[in-house]
């Protein structure tokens, strides 16, 4: 089987996450927080490990501003239940995941004023039209991805987060497709609130993931409940990193994840990134000339994320994935990818789309036989 489903999860993990989540099992942990053994205190020792190393990855100007969360959309909504209500206004733009549009139009539904930057015939937003929007006056957030999960094109983040600082917006980045892929400084970028998942480009355990909430931003819990501080409040603890993590945490997961971001370091952002933008590149350049294909995304840009999204004609998405699947072993992942509103500006609501994702542990053999498939069906 050739997997090339690597934005909905990477599959294969470094040996050293397998190896990290069983000897977490086998050895058994205790409980973080809840205990004055040594079994607590060395499950403390792993989140607190972690939260360097995810502090580290992203610039972050201390590991306790990092909480942890279970995935990309439980940090989605922690942040965005957490700093809006239906008394404000927040932009943000149609390349996004339901895991952002979701909860923000609830708010909406709720009273809060929405606005959403609409995408160009390749997926782009436009900086001028954000920065238009901003200087009105009155938004509170801006909600963004980093990559998109449907084209792969990548939002200039440094220009997006000078532009919030300019105004006085909060910045609120949704990383699940970068994390562990391109670089990131929270500092640097001006983000406020960056979400992540654990189980993508970080190549941890699902179940793991989490946000960093600069220094002064104040987000309220979305949960609360036990968290081995201030038993006696009555309310959940406002200081961070418990503020944000109600309950027992996921260690034998963040025991991989710490492990996974200990590979990433030592493999380098950079390494991981150019060999996956070498596979999507060798694809996309194996069948841009063939007869029937139409691509999504901007794949002139100097930045993309390692997806390549497509259609054969008016074929339906979910046909050709199957055909990809049962002739020749490679799975993709069709239909509309949680990305409603670039369906729409796409027109592709109905047809939906495939999409290849690379990871690094992809090999050129696999990149081309995806191609040799695609020649197949087309010529
Ligand atoms: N958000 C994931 C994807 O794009 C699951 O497939």
């Amino acid at each position: 089987m050739i997997y090339l489903d690597n934005a909905a999860t990477t599959k294969v993990k470094p040996r050293e996450v397998i190896r990290a989540v069983t000897k977490a099992l086998e050895e058994g942990m205790g409980n973080a927080g809840r205990g004055a053994g040594e079994s607590s205190l060395g499950s403390a020792r792993v989140l607190f490990d972690t939260r360097v190393a995810l502090g580290e990855l992203f610039g972050a100007e201390s590991p306790m501003r990092i909480s942890f969360a279970s995935n990309s959309t439980e940090a989605l909504n922690t942040a965005i239940m957490g700093v809006l209500d239906p008394g404000c206004c927040a932009v943000t733009t149609a390349m996004e995941h339901n895991s952002v549009l979701r909860p923000l139009f609830r708010l909406r539904d709720e009273g809060m004023k929405l606005i959403v930057l609409p995408v160009d015939e390749k997926g782009r937003i436009s900086l001028t039209e954000l920065e238009e929007v901003l200087k009105a006056g009155g938004v509170r957030a801006f909600v963004c991805t980093h990559a998109s999960n449907l084209t792969g094109n990548v939002n200039d983040l440094y220009s997006i987060g000078r532009i919030c600082r300019r105004y006085g917006v909060l910045l609120i980045v949704d990383a699940s497709q970068s994390a562990g892929v391109f670089p990131i400084d929270v500092q640097e970028m001006n983000i406020d609130i960056l979400c992540f998942t654990g189980h993508k480009g970080l190549l941890g355990p699902m179940g793991t993931g989490g946000l960093y909430v600069r220094e002064g931003v104040f987000v309220r819990p979305l949960k609360e409940g036990g968290s081995g501080i201030h038993t006696f409040d009555e309310r959940h603890p406002l200081d961070m990193p418990e503020a944000l993590e109600a309950g027992t945490q996921n260690a034998h997961g963040i025991a991989g994840l710490c492990a996974a971001l200990e590979y990433i370091k030592k493999t380098g952002v950079d390494n991981i990134r150019e060999k996956e933008q070498t596979l999507a590149k060798r694809f996309y350049d194996g069948i841009k000339d063939l007869p029937g294909i139409i691509f999504y995304g901007d794949y002139e840009a100097k930045d993309r994320a390692p997806i390549v999204t497509i259609n054969i004609e008016d074929y339906d998405s979910a046909k050709i994935s199957d055909i990809l699947l049962m002739d020749y072993g490679i799975e993709t992942r069709s239909g509309g990818h949680c990305a409603p509103l670039m369906h729409k500006a796409f027109g592709t609501v109905e047809q939906g789309s495939v999409r290849f994702s690379f990871s690094h542990k992809n090999t050129i053999e696999e990149t081309d036989a995806a191609i040799q498939a695609i020649r197949d069906m087309v010529l």
